[in-house]
């Protein structure tokens, strides 16, 4: 038996043989709304039942809920909105009832939308509550300014998929990670979410994990990130050679999630278990500063927002860890919890001092990063400098 997904039922809105051409008969004919690559990957989302329960962009009564108590309408736990924005103007053109086509910047149809509902919000209110900061310094916190001032909420159908230009592979959806989980007879799936190269920390908590669990999914989000973070493919190379020398087959799997990073900290940790939920995962991991940016969070915010849920609510069972680090004097990884040592035998790297290693080509201690791992990095840190 696999875990239900959330709300009971995996949504799948793609469209497929004549329905879809159909669709896309019509879609030829209607208004349209240019969608940017973080819209393209909700829209895509929501169809494949990685954002089930939601079946579309949210509608006013489920975005406040959202926004202020981390529940759609019908109570369903829900931290992050997921809404559609466009100008005034463009709002003005659309009438509610309305079907309008999504497509791509090229033009290119994707899906479509019924305008089931189209509002105001206001923009410090939605910062303040999911990001906890009303700083526009704050990548996510940033985004939403530059978002449509006017909501349009309603369901989806995708039409047409965008190929994904590198590693099309691992963009698998949640019915085939199901499908692949139960093939391989995991009954305990523990989901791991990242956005860095795996460090030694990284690997830590999953192998810790991985010891109480049949199987580890490691879902890297290759959405789109903040400028700085390191490209999903030169993290991907990382992840293959680490998986290759240090992990065993049989019980890890590789997958891409294909959403974009918000830097929510704590709502977006709840989100991103509730997601891992969809594809199949029963476990998610979530350590320090879990999607957290600059110091915006404290360094176990993202655990304690799970208190705020009864355990059923979610459905899937998150692990917590502190803070991880190798230790000199233990000789192995360890954490607050399991080493009695000080500081000065902790290895601690801040991820300013690695970037300025990487970059003058100087290789992170194998305590902080396994060789392979930093080779690929000094390799692209060093042709980024060469790049200017
Ligand atoms: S995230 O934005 O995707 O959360 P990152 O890729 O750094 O960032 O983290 C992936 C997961 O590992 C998160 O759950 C995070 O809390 C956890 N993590 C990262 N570094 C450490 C560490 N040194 N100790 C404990 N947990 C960590």
């Amino acid at each position: 038996m696999s875990i239900a997904p959330h709300g009971g039922k995996l949504v799948n809105q793609v469209l497929t043989g004549r329905e879809r051409e159909r669709a896309l008969e019509r879609a030829g004919s209607l208004k349209r709304i240019v969608l940017d690559s973080w819209a393209r990957s909700d829209l895509e989302l929501i169809a494949t039942g990685g954002f089930s329960p939601l079946t579309g962009f949210l509608k006013r009564e489920d975005y406040l809920g959202v926004v202020n108590d981390m529940r759609l309408a019908d109570g369903t736990v829900w931290s992050i909105p997921i809404v559609l924005g466009v100008s005034p103007e463009e709002a003005r053109g659309l009438k509610v009832g309305e079907e309008v086509a999504l497509v791509n910047e090229q033009g290119e149809i994707l899906g479509l939308l019924y305008v089931e509902d189209k509002y105001e919000y206001d923009k410090e209110i939605e910062a303040q509550l999911v990001y906890r900061t009303t700083d526009d310094a704050h990548p996510g916190v940033n985004k939403l300014y530059a978002r449509g001032d006017v909501l349009l909420g309603g369901e989806i159908e995708l039409i047409n998929r965008t190929k994904p230009e590198k590693f099309p592979e691992l963009y698998l959806d949640p019915a085939d990670t199901r499908r692949i989980f139960k093939e391989k007879g995991w009954m305990r799936i523990v989901a791991f979410q990242t956005r860095n190269p795996i460090h030694r920390a990284h690997e830590y908590l999953q192998k810790c994990a991985l010891e109480i669990t049949d199987g580890l999914f490691l879902n890297p989000l290759v959405g789109e990130t903040k400028k700085d973070d390191i490209p999903a493919d030169i993290r991907v190379k990382c992840y293959r050679v680490l998986l290759e020398k240090y992990y065993p087959k049989d019980r890890t799997f590789l997958a891409a999630f294909p959403a974009a990073m918000r830097y929510a900290g704590p709502r977006e940790a709840v989100f991103h278990a509730l997601v891992r939920k969809n594809y199949g995962a029963t476990h998610f991991i979530v350590g320090r500063d879990h999607a957290g940016v600059g110091t915006y969070y404290g360094t176990y915010d993202a655990q304690l927002i799970f208190d705020e849920f009864e355990p059923g609510e979610l459905g899937i069972t998150p692990l917590f860890f502190e803070h991880s680090f190798f230790c000199r004097a233990c000789g192995n990884m360890a954490s607050n919890k399991t080493c009695p040592h000080g500081q000065e035998d902790h290895v601690f790297l801040s991820g300013t001092k690695v970037r300025q290693m990487l970059a003058e080509g100087e290789m992170p201690p194998e305590e902080f990063t396994r060789r392979e791992v930093a080779e690929i990095l000094v390799q692209y840190y060093q042709s980024k400098v060469r790049g200017g």
